[in-house]
């Protein structure tokens, strides 16, 4: 493994592959009635969190404890921020206090990169999504997921991945909406190339980004043709927080077009699945029933999200130092 985790598209397949197989490993642990492991016993993680965030906060804290490491929860809101700190400032205060990794979610596009790139921390800078631009740990738990339901692997049998495959070679996923401002498309869409899956991006035009051309992905205006014969679907929250114009004519023309309703959804075939990285819309880009559905896989998501995450802080952190002493 690289000393960070920046982009999706930096893990080699064999690392994106040790990443899915040591978060199958860790799943079980989520499952005990104790969930925690000693191996990061003394080892201080830090989740620098600039901009929203329910689930991906939480996940990487309950990562960071369940392998007990120390944990450090900053937000933007009532710190120093707020009152015109810089990242350098805020990154060299923690710096101070000793981080071995430091899980950054920023509303600007590269400043994970940036973090790594100035020396700020001596820690591992795992990106926790960065603008419009990267999310990679989420792009990690969906190809978990997928994964789990798309391949005969379950649990520790997946440790077997290295000589029958264990990638998603020749599965199709079909993801849907605002690709324009998702780092979880852009994420998913490296991810799931270098793991052998084929990517079909489904947008209004004026929702695909500028350049989406030089993508691993196949692209389309049409939901309805593109969800036969997916393997997966992978439904985007419109993201009006992000959006400064007008990107469609109503929610209702949007809905119409490229959302996912029952009708819609028996189109897959039967084993296909329904994601979503939440927060939902209801009734925008996914109907109530269709989120709730028995198919949909969205709750999974979240619950393996701890999983990946774990992984990725003990690789980047643990390793062998850490698993001797364990
Ligand atoms: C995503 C994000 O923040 O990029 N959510 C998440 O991490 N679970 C997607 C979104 O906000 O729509």
């Amino acid at each position: 493994m690289k000393k960070h985790l920046l982009s999706a598209g930096d893990l080699t397949r064999e690392e994106a592959i040790l990443v899915l197989d040591t978060a199958a490993e860790l799943l079980g642990v989520a499952r005990r009635p104790i969930k925690k492991l000693p191996t990061l016993r003394g080892r201080t993680v830090v989740n620098l969190f600039f901009e929203d965030s329910t689930r991906t906060r939480i996940s990487f804290e309950a990562a960071a404890k369940r392998l007990s490491a120390d944990v450090i929860n900053f937000s933007a809101k009532g710190s120093s921020v707020s009152k015109g700190e810089s990242l350098k400032d805020t990154a060299l205060t923690l710096q101070a206090m000793g981080a071995d990794a430091v899980v950054i979610r920023h509303h600007a596009s590269g400043a994970p990169h940036r973090l790594a790139a100035a020396d700020w921390t001596n820690g591992a800078v795992v990106n926790a999504g960065d603008g419009t631009h990267e999310h990679p740990t989420q792009a990690l738990l969906d190809a978990f997921t997928m994964r789990q339901h798309l391949t005969a692997l379950r649990g520790s049998q997946a440790r077997t991945s290295g000589t029958d495959g264990g990638d998603l070679a020749g599965k199709r996923v079909t993801i849907v909406g605002d690709v324009l401002h998702s780092r979880v498309a852009r994420s998913n869409a490296l991810l799931l190339h270098t793991l052998g899956a084929h990517v079909t991006l489904v947008a209004p035009p004026t929702l695909l980004p500028v350049g989406v051309e030089s993508w691993p992905v196949e692209t389309s205006y049409d939901l309805d043709s593109a969800l036969e014969g997916a393997d997966a679907v992978m439904m985007l929250r419109v993201q009006r927080e992000r959006m400064n114009a007008s990107f469609f004519p109503s929610a209702r023309e949007y809905s119409r077009r490229y959302g996912l309703d029952t009708a819609r959804m028996n189109r897959l075939p039967d084993h296909a699945i329904v994601m979503h990285p939440g927060p939902m819309n209801r009734g925008m880009e996914i109907t109530a029933d269709v989120a709730d559905a028995d198919r949909s896989v969205i709750v999974e998501q979240v619950t393996n999200g701890v999983a990946v995450r774990m992984a990725v802080l003990y690789l980047l952190v643990g390793g062998s130092e850490s698993e001797g002493n364990a």
